[in-house]
């Protein structure tokens, strides 16, 4: 056929709400609605016309925010409040699981941890191989947080703090730090000690007031969650996580 992409192979390519009556048992007419309705999302985006195509290899389509096509792993990237502990139990607050519906939680675990009091991006996940590899410290996987501290930064702080301070016995590896203003900047690391980012400004004699994740291993915060809100990962974020589904 001419005029279509060379990436959709021929028998791939089929209308949204064909796909969506075929995987859910809805009727053609009911999966029409649902996708009217703003119900269903391809790759990420809200397809309200029922005609519009997808490559059923390749999409990732969720029908009120839960993934249609057979998933090995789930992945989901959670814009975490203050106020949540990361982990699935723990006795000193709501855990970050409880964020989400009850049928998705079973068998999730956060990727990492942030402080009950530090806000922004984790992700939740059931692949412990992946978690395990990002987690590695050999792994120098990127988690870039939005710092802000009750005392202003002098350059030499950055200077500090950039090459590697002592956080009580352990010398942290080189980061970047661009303050945007003398009490607010961007921090980025390539590990995760127990609340390193407190410690090391600490050494300097000062004090994280706030404390944000917005970005690790590639995947950022785009501001289209607020505080609390979750969505699934894209095929694309998936794999540039090394995720394999
Ligand atoms: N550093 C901290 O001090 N806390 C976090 O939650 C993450 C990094």
């Amino acid at each position: 056929e001419t005029g279509k992409a060379g990436s959709e192979r021929k028998g791939s390519v089929v209308r949204t709400d064909k796909y969506l009556a075929d995987v859910t048992g809805l009727s053609r007419k009911e999966a029409g609605e649902a996708l009217r309705r703003g119900r269903a999302t391809v790759n990420g985006q809200v397809v309200l016309r029922p005609e519009e195509k997808l490559d059923e290899r390749t999409a990732l389509v969720l029908l009120d925010g839960v993934p249609l096509s057979y998933r090995r792993f789930t992945y989901i990237l959670l814009n975490k409040p203050l106020g949540y502990v990361s982990s699935t139990d723990d006795p000193g607050g709501p855990t970050v699981l409880e964020l989400l519906p009850e049928n998705l939680r079973k068998g999730l675990f956060p990727c990492g941890r942030l402080d009950k009091n530090t806000a922004g991006l984790l992700l939740l996940t059931d692949d412990g191989p992946l978690t395990h590899r990002l987690l590695a410290p050999k792994s120098h996987v990127q988690k870039e947080y939005r710092v802000t501290l009750e005392r202003p930064v002098t350059e030499e702080d950055v200077r500090e703090l950039e090459q590697g301070v002592d956080i009580g016995g352990y010398r942290t590896k080189p980061c970047t730090l661009k303050m945007q203003s003398p009490t607010e900047g961007t921090i980025t690391l390539t590990e995760g000690k127990y609340h390193q980012i407190k410690r090391m400004f600490q050494n300097r004699c000062n004090r994280v007031i706030a404390l944000e994740r917005i970005s690790f291993g590639g995947l950022r915060l785009d501001g289209r969650l607020a505080p609390g809100e979750f969505r699934f990962l894209t095929k694309e974020e998936e794999a540039l996580l090394g995720a394999e589904n």
